[in-house]
């Protein structure tokens, strides 16, 4: 302890007002920044991608815990300022308040490695591009221990020894070093996702757990997320009203038990955005099981004076300027491009070229891209007409001499995506022919999404049918909330609920979609109330009449077992392929699959 702590420490408990020592409030500070080793990481991988790096190494030990290395490639600091880049609020990245408001780099706030270094031992070694030599700079908990020339390729090496040591409290809330390199590993994969011109390393001792080379937008999310996720999953590209939105969703077959894959960035930074989280659930909402979460990469910018990225220390939350805007735009581009999963159609990613001509490039025709592949019925191969034809086998079989379209369809692109029907197998599935080979339906799956489909188009679109209460629900809620049911604001419009406020906190139910007056009222008003507050909109009473309908649907549409006619069977398909989401059914399970003429080729290693 130095003197002037010694002085503060006679002090301490005398009631009066004294300064803390700098020791004290970088310390203070670091613990807003410093959360645990995969804090630190992200820090420093930053600083890297800010100096333009486009090699980065990462080496961790005990998870983080006992060393963490950052070496990279990119510009290096002048010895001149290497002290300064140490102390807290010194930055080369901004220069006035005024810049704040269109920040381009990851970093700005000048205070991650004076964090870094005053709750370890940090050695930072960097030789700016240029000059002949580079200079280290050693610190113990902040105080310099060394500062001296020392060789160094062009770039900057990090290490950060013994996280903590100076700071117990801090150590103690450590978890496992299994856990903490699962966060460092997590952290380096969120940073990656978004940055595919940089190659990124990173070791555990002598192990290497990440080796992402440079390459594309493409090849990084198929290096972080296994080759399958690109077969699984759709490439968007969406733009409008000065905003953009790329990446990849997830299908709603491939959705996760656990929020664990979900990956949203504003402007190149990764944030946590309850408000984008509630777009991207709202546009799945329909086509997913409950309890399921969907996977996905987005890419969202806007104009950066749009976004307030000063909100948090971390770095890690931003603020819209027009919140509202955003959530609709990420809602009814995702609504979009889900619904537009159909047979049939071959959804892709906005093939502009500027999208194509962008740095990081997605696969811009549909036949590149295995997830387009499934559904591209048109782009099929041309099939050799001397192959037995699979239509007139099964129909020889099973003596269905009214299968009159399998047998006598021409052979061109009129045959629908879904082909004619062949046969039913079990009372469970259709079999049908189409260009492409053997389509394979669920039969209940398929006419629960058709008869869902209708059923929401008869009941929802067009007017909401309402109905009033015999007795108004009371019901208790925030002042906030009870104001904008007094203001009656366009959110509260159309919903089919009439609200009135009796009390400073309390509120009347009067009226409510005829569908829900056996729903419980109370709680559907205090979510919707809540969802207006917090985002501007509220979906909940859609959300409500849909899970009844689709109850409804289930139950009214066809059992397994049932035998179909070759005609009821066509009908089926023709429906499937003009309803919207007829992919899955309502709880996200597949309608269909088709297994190509090459498959089934190599079942019977013809050809081989
Ligand atoms: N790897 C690096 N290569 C080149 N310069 C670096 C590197 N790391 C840090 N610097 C320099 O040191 C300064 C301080 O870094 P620090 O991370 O503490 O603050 P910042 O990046 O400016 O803001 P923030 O606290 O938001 O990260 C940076 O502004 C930059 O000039
Ligand atoms: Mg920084």
């Amino acid at each position: 302890m130095n003197t002037g702590d010694e002085a503060r420490a006679h002090h301490a408990g005398s009631g009066r007002i004294l300064p803390l020592s700098q020791f004290v409030a970088n310390q203070i500070a670091a613990g807003e920044v410093v959360e645990r080793p995969a804090s630190i990481v992200k820090e420093l991988v930053e600083n890297s991608l800010d100096a333009g790096a486009s090699n980065i190494r990462i080496e961790v030990e005990e998870g983080g815990t006992r060393r963490i290395l950052v070496r990279d490639d990119g510009i290096g600091i002048h010895p001149d300022d290497l002290r300064l880049a140490v102390a807290r609020h010194a930055t080369s990245k901004i220069a006035a308040a005024g810049d704040l408001a269109g920040v381009e780099t990851l970093g700005f706030r000048g205070e991650a490695l004076a964090s870094a270094a005053s709750v370890a031992r940090v050695t930072i070694t960097s030789r700016r591009t240029g000059l002949e030599s580079g200079w280290r700079l050693e610190l113990d908990g902040g105080a310099e221990r060394g500062h001296r020339p020392a060789a160094h390729p062009p770039g900057t090496t990090v290490e950060v020894v013994e996280l903590f040591y100076n700071t117990p409290v801090r150590r103690k809330f450590l978890k496992t070093q299994r856990t903490e390199l699962l966060h460092v590993q997590e952290a380096v994969r969120r940073t990656a996702l978004v940055n595919p011109g940089t190659a990124f390393e990173l070791t555990t001792g002598p192990r290497p757990l990440e080796s992402l080379p440079a390459g594309t937008m493409a090849e990084r999310i198929e290096s972080v997320f296994g080759e399958h996720f690109l077969a699984e999953s759709i490439a968007i590209d969406e733009t409008g009203g000065g905003m953009r939105l790329r990446g990849r969703i997830g299908l709603p077959t491939h959705s996760d038990s656990r929020a664990s894959r979900q990956y949203f960035y504003v402007n190149g930074r990764s944030v946590r955005d309850r408000l984008a989280g509630h777009a991207v659930r709202q546009a799945y909402r329909d086509v997913l099981f409950h309890g399921r979460h969907p996977v996905f990469v987005l890419f969202f910018e806007l104009d950066a004076e749009g976004v307030d990225v000063n909100v948090h220390p971390t770095k890690s939350e931003v603020r819209f300027r027009n919140s509202r805007d955003v959530h609709d735009f990420v809602f009814g581009k995702l609504a979009k491009v889900l619904r537009d999963q159909r047979p049939g159609t071959a959804p892709g990613p906005a093939t502009t070229p500027e999208a194509a001509a962008g740095p990081a490039p997605f696969a811009a025709d549909p036949r590149d891209d295995p997830a387009q592949r499934k559904f591209a019925f048109r782009h099929h191969h041309p099939r050799r007409l001397d192959e037995p034809s699979l239509a007139r086998l099964f129909s020889e079989q099973n003596e269905l001499r009214d299968a009159p379209a399998a047998m006598d369809a021409p052979r061109s692109a009129d045959v629908p995506p879904l082909g004619y029907a062949v046969a039913q197998l079990h009372g469970v599935y259709i079999l049908a022919e189409n260009d492409q080979g053997l389509v394979i339906v669920d039969m209940h799956a398929a006419h629960e999404r058709i008869t869902y489909e209708r059923l929401k188009a008869e009941a929802l679109d067009g007017q909401v049918h309402t109905q009033r209460l015999l007795v108004p629900v009371a019901v208790d809620v925030s002042t906030a909330e009870a104001d904008l049911v007094e203001a009656g604001g366009a959110e509260l419009e159309g919903l089919g609920v009439v609200l009135e406020r009796t009390g400073p906190s309390s509120i009347a139910v009067r009226e409510v979609p005829a569908l829900l007056v056996d729903a419980d009222i109370e709680e559907l008003v205090r979510d919707l109330l809540a969802d207006v507050v917090e985002f501007g909109t509220t979906d909940i009473i859609r959300e409500r009449q849909e899970r009844l309908l689709a109850g409804a649907a289930c139950h009214a549409s066809v059992r397994a077992n049932r035998r179909l006619s070759i005609p009821e069977m066509n009908a089926l398909l023709r429906d499937m392929e003009s309803t919207e989401n007829a992919g899955q059914c309502n709880h996200g399970r597949p309608t269909f699959v088709v297994q190509p003429m090459a498959d089934l080729d190599r079942l019977f290693l013809r050809g081989q």
